[in-house]
């Protein structure tokens, strides 16, 4: 029995945060038994918005891959590799290029809405138009069945299927399967100011964060606040800190909520509850970053290796489309 290919990937743009560990990475490790699992770092896909300002893709791709191992990915389960490094991801975006049209680009949701998200950065650019074909490339040079991705990759892996039908029809093959989309599972994980949590609010908590760090993130977090003194009874509706004991503290979730409707437990002593959780949660990965963190030689090897073994596959993939183009002697 052969096991399905999984492709998925993040761009390296920063540390990774609680949500990306809840949405993306825990599913991720999991699934890392069942399926041959290919988990890339796209550099090139994070080069079409930084490209002015690339100097700490490497960092940053360093630090990435630290994250995946301190939450449990596994070289010897997965190959992890950066996608610069398989240049197949290149030469397949250029030939699907030739039969994409442009207007399947232009009308992906997420195009327009990111050049005026980020008008700061001129995204008018030929790379950034090709976003999603570059993605679609990385998920058909494996010929990955299967995709884990969050809500908003959507409409890319749409045009992905686009691209595949379209190159199996031209050339009259069925060489491409197409992918299917498998949805992370949401958890709404507010930022500690209890709006959504993002780098540009400053509200964010990584995952590799030291402990010390999480308290005090948690005791700056926003509480309901109609609630002035420890004794008036609280809306756990409306406090960031219960929106986390939901999520990190199931089994004293209804005793916290009980307790704060009658006012029976301050904000105080519901946030140090929640950060003895928390950080308890976080400490297996705190440590094991801890113990990477200065051994970028052995990232380094790991990143080789993957890009080895990810290469075969990719080659034979392009041996073979390089075949069915024609473009072989
Ligand atoms: N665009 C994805 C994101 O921003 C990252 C990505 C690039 C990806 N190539 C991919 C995800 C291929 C899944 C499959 O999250």
């Amino acid at each position: 029995m052969t096991k399905k290919t999984i492709f998925s990937g993040m761009r390296p743009t920063g540390r990774l945060q609680l949500g990306n560990l809840l949405g993306a990475l825990d599913n991720w490790v999991k699934l890392q038994d069942d399926y041959r699992c290919l988990f890339g770092v796209v550099d090139w896909h994070a080069l079409t918005t930084a490209y002015e300002d690339p100097s700490q893709l490497q960092e940053n791709t360093y630090q990435m891959v630290i994250d995946w191992l301190s939450a449990g990915l596994d070289p010897e389960k997965s190959i992890i590799f950066r996608q610069s490094d398989v240049k197949g991801h290149a030469e397949l975006h250029l030939l699907l290029s030739m039969i994409t049209p442009l207007s399947w680009l232009e009308r992906v949701p997420t195009y327009k809405d990111q050049i005026q998200q980020l008008k700061e950065k001129n995204l008018g650019t030929y790379g950034f138009l090709g976003y999603p074909l570059l993605m679609a490339a990385d998920i058909l040079l494996y010929r990955a069945e299967t995709v884990p991705v969050g809500e908003d990759q959507v409409p890319h892996l749409e045009i992905t299927r686009e691209i595949a039908r379209r190159f199996n029809y031209l050339y009259q093959t069925d060489y491409f399967p197409e992918p299917e989309t498998m949805l992370n599972e949401v958890k709404i994980l507010p930022g500690i100011d209890g709006r959504k949590m993002s780098k540009s609010y400053g509200n964010t908590i990584d995952m590799s964060e030291a402990p010390d760090e999480v308290r005090k993130k948690v005791r700056q977090m926003v509480t309901d606040p109609g609630r002035i003194r420890k004794d008036d009874p609280g809306n756990p509706d409306v406090c960031t800190v219960y929106a986390f004991h939901s999520i990190f503290n199931a089994e004293e979730l209804a005793e916290v909520e009980r307790a704060c409707r009658r006012g029976e437990i301050g904000c105080v002593q519901c946030k140090n509850r929640l950060a003895d959780r928390l950080t308890a949660f976080l400490a297996p990965i705190y440590e094991k970053r801890q113990a990477l963190e200065g051994q970028l030689d052995y990232i380094r090897d790991i990143l080789q290796e993957g890009a080895k073994r990810a290469s075969v596959i990719a080659e034979q993939t392009m041996d073979e489309v390089r075949e069915i183009v024609n473009l072989k002697l």
